[in-house]
């Protein structure tokens, strides 16, 4: 299926590791044109660029905070510079934190994971929409997470983060429609990336995993980055302001297949 996104300008924040370079690369094999933002791993973004220019594609890579207006202001202008701006941003960057119960956790701990999550999907999603809005045209993509809508002891400011994106999209989404311009959410479940090694390389851990999610496997990057570069094409060009889950059932609430 052609999913006519050729040449599009796309920036996937966060694009150089885990779910952000599996849909950057997922873009990239789609002939469009991709900006991976990152913060740290530079060797990392080097390498995507280094990959997509030479089979002839056209990247870009960006250095930026995205919890920093001035610095996302930056990163939009170079998109400006290069390409004369933006079709598609992926919302992909972010932090879980350390786990702390609430009662216990460190302010600023707790703040940085909302400042990153939340503010910085924010931040990002209006340097876009500036653009789409303007141009009539466009799609902004949030990552958020199951925890959106499931409680996760130990992680409130990132399940609050997650569900304020939730929120936060729809309320945009409401706004840019009548601009011809969709604003909605992909919510990854237990995926294997370098946020949740530890539980997946842990062989007790890995099987408590799995009693938690009905198709009794964890979810690969590409799972999230073919769902990711449909929803971001015209495919799905009557879908907005929602969230598509990609979860393999973790929030058919597992634990209520026997019992009750
Ligand atoms: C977290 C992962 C976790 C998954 C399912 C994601 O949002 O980043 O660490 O494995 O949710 O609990």
């Amino acid at each position: 299926m052609d999913l006519g996104l050729t040449n599009k300008r796309v920036l996937v924040t966060g694009g150089n590791s885990g779910l952000g370079a599996a849909i950057a690369k997922a873009f990239a094999a789609e002939d469009a044109r991709v900006a991976i933002n990152y913060l740290v791993n530079p060797r990392q973004a080097d390498i995507f660029v280094e990959e997509v220019t030479v089979a002839g594609g056209e990247a870009l890579q960006l250095r930026a905070d995205i919890s920093d207006p001035e610095a996302v202001e930056a990163m939009f202008k170079a998109i400006d510079d290069a390409w004369g701006g933006i079709d598609i941003l992926v919302n992909n960057a972010g932090i879980d934190g350390e786990r702390a119960l609430g009662w216990e956790a460190d302010t600023d701990a707790w703040s940085k994971v909302v400042d990153v999550n939340l503010k910085g999907t924010y931040l990002c999603a209006r340097e876009a929409l500036r653009r789409m809005v303007a141009q009539r045209s466009g799609v902004v993509l949030n990552t958020t997470s199951v925890h959106q809508v499931i409680a996760w002891a130990g992680y409130s400011a990132y399940t609050a983060s997650k569900a304020g994106v939730s929120m936060m999209s729809k309320s945009l989404a409401q706004e840019a429609a009548p601009h011809g311009v969709r604003v909605l959410c992909i919510a990854p479940g237990a995926i294997r990336t370098p946020i949740n090694r530890a539980v997946w390389r842990d062989a007790e851990g890995y099987r408590d995993l799995l009693t938690k999610i009905p198709l009794r496997r964890i979810g690969e990057p590409e799972d999230v980055a073919n769902i990711a570069i449909m929803l971001a094409s015209d495919a799905a060009s009557y879908v907005t302001a929602t969230t598509i889950f990609v979860d393999g059932g973790m929030t058919d609430y597992p634990s209520f297949a026997h019992g009750g």
